[in-house]
């Protein structure tokens, strides 16, 4: 293993506070060895464009022993990397050469649930109901006469019922796939195995956590189980709800937090947390995991008014804390960004609602949501706090929404009798080159279809343009480490629509939302998001000035 704590000992603690964070969705990203699947070796070869790109941190989405049932995110084994996808020297060499380049190495815990392939699993459908391996998970009679009915109706994220039986007759709860069995938290023999797994990967040299599905893991459980209608939103906001968001859930992160001081620095952690932004600060909390995404530029439709108020709710939220803000346009689950924002809606409901209507190409307006997402994007950058940043989206990437039905792999296209097109859009391996296999993806070809506007978007296309957004984010990167300050922001114009702020030291940030052409404010102008033609700000555009 090749970072041992000792070696971490000068790092700052507070890394992660203002960091930009590249999400690598390891089975689109790169693929070394040419099977038509990513893997840590691809990373690898990677990491002087990471470098170049001038990220602070890598999240590494799973890339644990797998089924895929659900992307990834169904676990067979948390302490070892899927042998499609490489060895865990494979993951320590890759750590290193992500070190080396100064940037740090984020891995996802999935602990809500584990998959079906997982040893614990297995051993509990051998067991007899009631029995101790039963008790890692929810396992539950069923109703009605012969016990066929499930124990309630409940429905899973994907569509579909949330219980799955088991041939003894038994049932078992799944909140997302049936191939991800909830686990029982509380069970202690839990609490100790996911102790264990932190520090499985805080010995390997891992610099922190995104925490999945932090807000499901408590639950009460307890008979009778509430029916589906009676699950309102106000016992959520109470903390009062069997399955999501309980007070108790706290209880696990505060032992987490044990755990991550043990390391020097203590280990970083981030919950993925979809809950009602008055509840966030819980997870934030520097006694629980410390950081916690907020999601709601994410869901929020174009307007200055709507993320002025956002920015502005947020950063009050984050000081009640301690904790830092965390800005996030576009991940693994979302359509991306550049599309939603060419639609006529152009929040992530209008992104659904658009893939459901069959994706298609011509209903976006390619140009102004590549305009929109380029200004939204330099506008995160800006604000004080974490930006987490998606695979793709420093191409400008759009979504791949026109994927043929019979090449879909996520589970919500499944689960939803085919209704919901779900997330293969975003997961599309990534174009490196603007021809050959894959895009030069890898030497094999990619596990999902690749379309032909990819020649125009491939790195290789982007590194030669001076006006390519990847150019764009690079030099965003680089001015951002330069002119950071204090996590201070001051509103600045009084324009409706236009979101101007400035941060401590001068450095102006100033996006034209509007349909007019704005004049820019006094200073010079360091980077924008387009061309600019004089002292003009043209709608759906970010310049950066210095004062
Ligand atoms: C959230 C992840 O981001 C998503 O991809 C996954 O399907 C669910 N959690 C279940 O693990």
């Amino acid at each position: 293993m090749p970072d041992s704590n000792s070696s971490r000992r000068n790092i700052d603690p507070d890394w992660w506070r203002q960091a930009v964070v590249y999400q690598v969705y390891p089975r689109s990203f790169s693929d070394h060895d040419g099977d038509g699947l990513g893997d840590l070796r691809g990373v690898t070869d990677r990491v002087p464009y990471l470098r170049a790109l001038g990220v602070d941190a890598v999240w590494l989405s799973p890339f644990y022993p797998s089924a895929l049932a659900d992307g990834g995110y169904d676990v067979d084994d948390y302490r070892d990397v899927d042998p499609r996808l490489g060895t865990l020297e494979d993951f320590d060499e890759m750590a290193t050469a992500l070190h080396n380049a100064g940037i740090k190495v984020i891995v996802d815990l999935v602990p809500n649930h584990t998959s079906d392939r997982h040893a614990w699993f297995r051993e509990a459908l051998a067991a007899e109901p009631g029995s101790k391996a039963r008790q890692r998970y929810v396992f539950r009679d069923g109703r009605g006469e012969n016990g066929d009915e499930p124990p309630s109706d409940w429905q899973c994220a994907f569509g579909g019922p949330a219980w799955e039986r088991v041939p003894d007759g038994q049932w078992y709860l799944h909140l997302f796939a049936p191939e991800q069995p909830d686990l029982n938290w509380d069970n202690p023999e839990v609490h100790e195995e996911f102790r264990d797994i932190l520090r499985f990967w805080g010995d390997r040299g891992v610099d922190g956590f995104r925490v999945d599905v932090a807000h499901g893991l408590a639950k009460d459980l307890s008979e009778p189980l509430a029916a589906a209608a009676d699950l309102h939103e106000e016992l959520t906001l109470r903390g009062e709800h069997p399955l999501w968001d309980r007070d108790d859930v706290h209880d696990i992160y505060r032992e987490w937090r044990k755990v991550f001081e043990e390391y020097d620095p203590p280990l970083a952690a981030v919950a993925e947390a979809w809950v009602h932004p008055t509840r966030r600060g819980r997870y934030a909390d520097p006694e629980g995991l410390g950081q916690a995404f907020n999601f709601d530029l994410l869901q929020a439709a174009w307007s200055a008014p709507g993320f002025r108020e956002i920015i502005e709710r947020n950063l009050d939220e984050v000081a009640e804390t301690g904790t830092s803000s965390t800005w996030v346009l576009s991940n693994h689950d979302v359509v991306r960004h550049a599309t939603r924002y060419g639609l006529k809606g152009t929040d992530t409901a209008a992104g659904q609602a658009w893939l459901a209507e069959g994706g298609r190409a011509e209903d976006v307006d390619r140009e102004r949501g590549l305009q929109r997402a380029r200004a939204a994007t330099m506008l995160i950058l800006a604000l004080p706090g974490c930006s987490y940043l998606y695979q793709g989206e420093e191409l400008g990437l759009h979504e791949v929404g026109d994927i043929p039905d019979d090449q879909r792999q996520d589970p919500t296209w499944f689960r939803s009798q085919h209704t919901r097109k779900g997330r293969d859009g975003c997961r599309v391996p990534l174009p490196w080159q603007s021809g050959g296999t894959s895009y030069g993806f890898g030497a094999g070809g990619a596990h999902l279809p690749q379309p032909d506007w990819f020649a125009e978007v491939s790195v290789q296309a982007e590194e030669d343009d001076p006006d390519s957004t990847l150019r764009m984010y690079r030099e965003a990167l680089r001015l951002r480490r330069e002119l950071q300050g204090p996590e201070e922001l001051s509103w600045e114009g009084q324009d409706t629509d236009v979101v101007h702020f400035s941060r401590p030291g001068g450095w102006h940030s100033v996006t034209n939302m509007g349909a007019a052409p704005v004049t820019l404010p006094e200073g010079e102008v360091v980077l924008a998001s387009r061309r600019l033609d004089g002292d003009r700000l043209p709608p759906d555009t970010t310049a950066w000035l210095v004062t």
